[in-house]
């Protein structure tokens, strides 16, 4: 998209996630290998607010371009935002899916550069 490679993410309101994301201009996104699938179960139904997961989940933070990142991901690409969007309910084509998934908490849609891909081999 734009002439770059992209990736979208999307994040609730709540998410202390968004706080970071928000206050930066680059992020990453972080594939852990397939023997953190205990951890991965963990760090998606806890929050950050309320306990250090990224410790407990036995993850190490490192940086590249001054972008946090998992030490232990085998892959992982170094974003820079492009653009922010909160989904609009209006913009639903089905019927169904706000009320379902919704209580007026819409993610808000990233698009962002993928500008350096790091894979371990
Ligand atoms: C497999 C999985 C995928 C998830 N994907 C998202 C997502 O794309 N966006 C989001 O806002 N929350 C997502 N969640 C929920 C958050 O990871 C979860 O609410 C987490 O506790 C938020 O932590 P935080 O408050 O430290 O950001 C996902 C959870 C799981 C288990």
């Amino acid at each position: 998209m734009w002439g770059k490679d992209v990736a979208f993410i999307v994040l609730r309101p709540q998410r202390y996630t968004k706080e970071f994301v928000d206050a930066s201009d680059s992020l990453s996104i972080c594939v852990l290998p397939e023997s953190f699938r205990k951890e991965y179960s963990y760090l998606g139904s806890v929050s950050g607010r309320d306990e250090d997961k990224i410790a407990k989940a036995g993850l190490t933070v490192v940086h590249a371009d001054e972008v946090p990142y998992f030490e232990e991901a085998n892959t992982v690409l170094i974003c820079r935002k492009l653009y922010a969007q909160p989904y609009d309910p209006k913009c639903f084509t089905v019927d169904g899916i706000d009320e379902k998934w919704y209580e007026n908490d819409y993610h808000t849609m990233y698009i962002c550069e993928v500008e350096k891909v790091l894979i371990k081999k």
